[in-house]
């Protein structure tokens, strides 16, 4: 396990969370090597013999030392920008294993992807397709394209991470694939090599990924009849992870699903997990500032922040929170745990019962995915360290921004 107690006491594999405190200071992301390399292998190892790529999505948490340990384990990666590709390359990731989706790409976006070789474009419109093909063919090039069909079913997540109906602006819509796919055969500046969907993120009822995947496959065959192959079939991300109560759907589970669907079909397997790699491979360790008594709850104010980890506020997510010691004597209360940014909506948990004291520390789990990644300046707040912890040896892997860093790029006018 990367997180466990012993004696009462938090431990990130052989190391107690009090000691990257005192080095480090707070707030600090924590991650355990151990578990990322666990969930990774989970997945991989469930494929078995059949030709499959993990694209990592770069998005939950793009750190150069993460980036890199998928690398090493073979993983490919899922981009949304020319940014996330620089990362990639910069962190040892090969651009020949990475997919690059998102609704926006700019033209520079798609001549520096050509120009590294990226595995291929997740082509979200018709216009971006002619878009893709008008670069490549000047720069006397042929684009690899997937186009990212919109499989049209409720993924029954949170809408704001819901991407699969027709009312979304993600993907091509699925009546409409065949004609796309059959215009792209014939550009000079494309070539098609697969088929991606994606439907959402944080799900945890297997039937929606089910039957995105049966569409998907189908459309494979329609497009096989019109004399059109594809290398490969992307299912996307979205596997959900366990904050609290949940009970998704396992890596073991999952792969076999797909497996099972894919039946007699030889393409190879591409999947995009972001959250289901890293969001249980990480926490946030923050310290308690203030307990302060409203009038009617009880506040526990730390020094992490909505800048820190927007999740709550932005989604009204539910991230465990605990105590790093756990202490015998001192009365449970119910706190609302808030950050100190101006905000009514800057809290990371509400309701919760807990046993502190001032300048005790506390762990928000389940941080690692949408965490860092999200993180902003708001408030003039430097962002958080990040530590890899691996079995008895804590690397800083980032280290915490200085007012230096918040001001830099920044002119006064006389
Ligand atoms: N592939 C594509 C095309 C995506 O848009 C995403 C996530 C993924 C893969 C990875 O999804 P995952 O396996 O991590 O669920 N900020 C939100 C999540 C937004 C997800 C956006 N797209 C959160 O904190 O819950």
């Amino acid at each position: 396990m990367g997180f466990q107690r012993t004696n009462g006491e938090l431990y990130c594999e052989s190391i107690p969370l009090t000691a990257i405190a005192a080095k480090y200071g707070t707030p600090t992301y924590i991650y355990s090597r151990t578990e990322l390399i666990k969930q990774f292998s989970k997945f991989d190892k469930a494929f078995k013999e059949n030709p499959h790529l993990i694209c990592f999505a770069v998005k939950a948490n793009p750190s150069l030392a993460i980036l890199n340990q998928f690398a090493r384990l073979g993983s490919g990666f899922d981009i949304v920008s020319g940014g996330e590709l620089q990362r990639v390359l910069a962190s040892g990731g090969q651009a020949g294993k990475t997919v690059f989706s998102g609704v926006g790409k700019t033209e520079t976006e798609i001549r520096l992807a050509l120009t590294h070789g990226i595995l291929c474009f997740n082509v979200e419109s018709s216009e971006e397709l002619s878009r893709i093909n008008a670069i490549a063919f000047s720069m006397q090039k042929t684009a690899p394209v997937s186009l990212r069909v919109n499989p049209d079913v409720d993924a029954k997540t949170h809408p704001h991470i819901s991407t699969g109906l027709k009312s979304s602006k993600f993907g091509v819509p699925w009546k409409e694939a065949v004609n796309l796919y059959k215009e792209a055969s014939g550009m000079r500046g494309i070539r098609l090599v697969g088929m991606d969907c994606h439907i959402g993120s944080q799900l945890t009822d297997p039937a929606p990924i089910a039957e995105a995947a049966s569409r998907i496959i189908k459309l494979v065959d329609i497009l096989h009849t019109e004399g059109i192959e594809l290398d490969h079939i992307d299912f996307g991300g979205g596997i959900g992870i366990r904050y609290g109560n949940e009970s998704p759907v396992t890596p073991d589970e999952y792969v076999h699903m797909l497996l099972a669907k894919m039946g007699r079909h030889t393409q190879k397997i591409l999947i995009e997990p972001g959250r289901a790699l890293v969001g249980n491979a990480g926490v946030l360790l923050a310290r308690i500032e203030y307990l302060k008594k409203g009038e009617d709850r009880r506040f526990a104010i730390i020094d992490a922040a909505m800048n820190d980890l927007m999740r709550p506020a932005l989604y009204d997510a539910w991230h465990t929170i605990e105590p790093v010691i756990m202490h015998r004597g001192i009365p449970v209360e119910e706190y609302d745990v808030v950050g100190p940014v101006c905000e009514t909506g800057d809290f990371l948990g509400k309701n919760r019962p807990l046993s502190v004291r001032p300048g005790d520390l506390v762990t928000i789990l389940s941080a690692g995915a949408y965490g860092m990644s999200m993180s902003s300046n708001y408030n003039s707040r430097p962002r958080a360290a990040e530590v890899m912890v691996d079995g008895d040896v804590c690397h800083l892997i980032r280290s915490r921004e200085t007012f230096d860093d918040l001001i830099r790029g920044e002119l006064i006018v006389e």
